[in-house]
């Protein structure tokens, strides 16, 4: 008797955990969890299933290469025909010499559907999804504007769920990708990151 009651208090907090993490959680994951620079992904908590490496994860909109202080609209995709919901996350950084892993450029969205929030420990900026999005909408668009100088190669993670939406953490698949753009001059290879960074965080509301 006593012990059946305690693994019920046991069940009882169990849920109660998970639907607080759904609740906190639903609206977006949180930050820093892009694999990119040593991060985590979204597999320490949606396990269950190895990361791909995936086709059916999508960059749309960046450059081969960027110019400085210039506007893009990228756009992420989910095309895995499994998916019944789904989820991502992005940062764009510095992707090489003293400053890698530094914040690059400004990440804003206009849109509802995508928050961006900033890690107050490194600068970084992530956007996400805010709220599940539903299996006929898995694409989300972010605008991303380059840094004001060129600091050679950025590189963009993304993290992203397709979910089987069955409210437990269990059977979703992760994917992850990287993509890169290159600087339009070589000069200032990694030059300046700091100044810049101070520049462009007042700058995230989408006044682009
Ligand atoms: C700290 C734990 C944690 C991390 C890290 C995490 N999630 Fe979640 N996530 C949850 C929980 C708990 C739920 C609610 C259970 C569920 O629906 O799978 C959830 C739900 C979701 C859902 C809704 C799925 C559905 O079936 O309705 C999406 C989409 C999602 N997460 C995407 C992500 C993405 C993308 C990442 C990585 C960038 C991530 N999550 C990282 C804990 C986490």
């Amino acid at each position: 008797m006593r012990q059946q009651a305690g693994v019920a208090a046991a069940l009882a907090l169990i849920a109660t955990l998970v639907t607080g993490a759904r609740a906190a959680h639903d609206a977006r994951p949180p930050v820093a969890h892009t694999g990119g620079f040593g991060e985590p992904t979204c597999v320490e908590c949606h396990f269950e299933s190895t990361p791909r490496a995936g086709d059916a994860l999508s960059l749309d909109g960046m450059p081969e290469r960027y110019d400085p202080g210039s506007a893009y609209a990228l756009t992420i995709a989910i095309s895995d025909t499994a998916a019944r919901a789904g989820g991502f996350q992005l940062a764009a950084r510095v992707a090489a010499g003293p400053y890698a892993g530094a914040p690059a450029g400004t990440l804003c969205t206009a849109n509802p559907r995508v928050a961006v929030e900033t890690d107050t420990a490194t600068g970084v900026q992530y956007a996400s999804h805010a709220g599940a999005a539903p299996a006929d909408s898995l694409r989300w668009e972010v605008m991303w504007r380059a840094p004001e100088q060129d600091v050679g190669p950025i590189v963009v993670h993304v993290a992203a769920n397709a979910a089987n939406d069955d409210d437990s953490p269990l059977g979703d698949v992760i994917l992850l990708g990287s993509w890169e753009t290159r600087g339009n001059t070589q000069r200032r290879q990694g030059s300046d990151v700091r100044s810049q960074e101070s520049e462009t965080s007042a700058a995230s509301s989408c006044r682009f």
